[in-house]
């Protein structure tokens, strides 16, 4: 799996925050965090399987991308990693903590939920013209508050993601449905909401807290659901006040 980090070699003493991008997605989403939280703590954003310039093929299971970012840790010896997933990537890290949560000395949920139904349409618009959905998420994705541009080099890097792989990872959060388990985790959990969301509204986020034992809530005020790429300073500091305390 292609992955960019903020420090290399990684320190075996330091825990490695991991982050796991959504749907159509790549590491571009996390360069601000890779590159600030590096001053604290190793940091790694992967692409998953057939995203980015991963080679391999993509899913339309979590659990299948759950198991790949596995071998990802087992492979590197990835130091003390702490996932770290948006969306679909928090599905891929809530996977994790119910299959091997012992692992893990904690996790950060953004954006995401543990049930992620999809709107039929957005399967619709990727079937009929991927380009076009694409565009749409410039708006679809963000707060009316934040400048476009901002999350441009995620939407270049969307563009170039095979429809096949975006559609599969639509699936598999559509599939993903973990509301009855969240409490058999035990490690703790940061959760991050954003108030302008309306892909995985603030409502997600509040059952992931009211369910998940050992976690806590930061809300990202006048943000969408590229929180990471919108408020880049908000997010890392609430990620690293997190890791600091574990
Ligand atoms: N956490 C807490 N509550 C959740 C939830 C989660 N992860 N997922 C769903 N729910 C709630 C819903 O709010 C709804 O509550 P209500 O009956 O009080 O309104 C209920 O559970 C059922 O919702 P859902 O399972 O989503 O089915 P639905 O048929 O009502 O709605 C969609 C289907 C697709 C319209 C809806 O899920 C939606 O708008 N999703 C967000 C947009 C989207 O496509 N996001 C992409 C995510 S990757």
């Amino acid at each position: 799996m292609a992955f960019i980090a903020g420090r290399w070699p990684l320190d075996p003493d330091l825990p490695t925050v991991v982050f796991i991008h959504g749907s159509g997605g790549s590491s571009v989403m996390w360069r601000a965090q890779v590159e600030v939280l590096a001053e604290d703590m190793n940091t790694i954003a992967l692409d998953l399987p057939g995203h980015g310039a991963s080679g391999g093929r993509g899913s339309d299971d979590v659990s299948d991308y759950a198991a790949s970012v596995q071998g990802f840790f087992l492979d590197l010896e990835v130091p003390r990693p702490i996932p770290c997933g948006l969306s679909l990537g928090g599905a891929v890290v809530l996977q994790l903590l119910l299959e091997d949560g012992g692992r893990y000395e904690g996790a950060v949920l953004i954006n995401t939920g543990a049930r992620l139904r999809v709107m039929p349409l957005i399967f619709e618009i990727i079937e009929r013209d991927y380009q076009a959905y694409v565009v749409g998420s410039r708006s679809m994705s963000i707060s009316p508050k934040t400048d476009p541009r901002r999350i441009e080099p995620l939407l270049e890097s969307m563009a170039e993601c095979p429809p096949e792989v975006t559609l599969g990872d639509f699936r598999a959060c559509d599939a993903f449905d973990v509301m009855e388990r969240l409490g058999e985790i035990s490690v703790p959990v940061l959760v991050l909401t954003a108030t302008d969301d309306r892909l995985t509204p603030v409502k997600y986020g509040e059952y992931l807290v009211k369910h998940i034992p050992n976690s806590r809530l930061v809300r990202i005020d006048d943000a969408g659901h590229l929180s990471p790429m919108e408020k880049p300073e908000d997010v890392t500091r609430a990620i690293r006040d997190f890791v600091l305390s574990l």
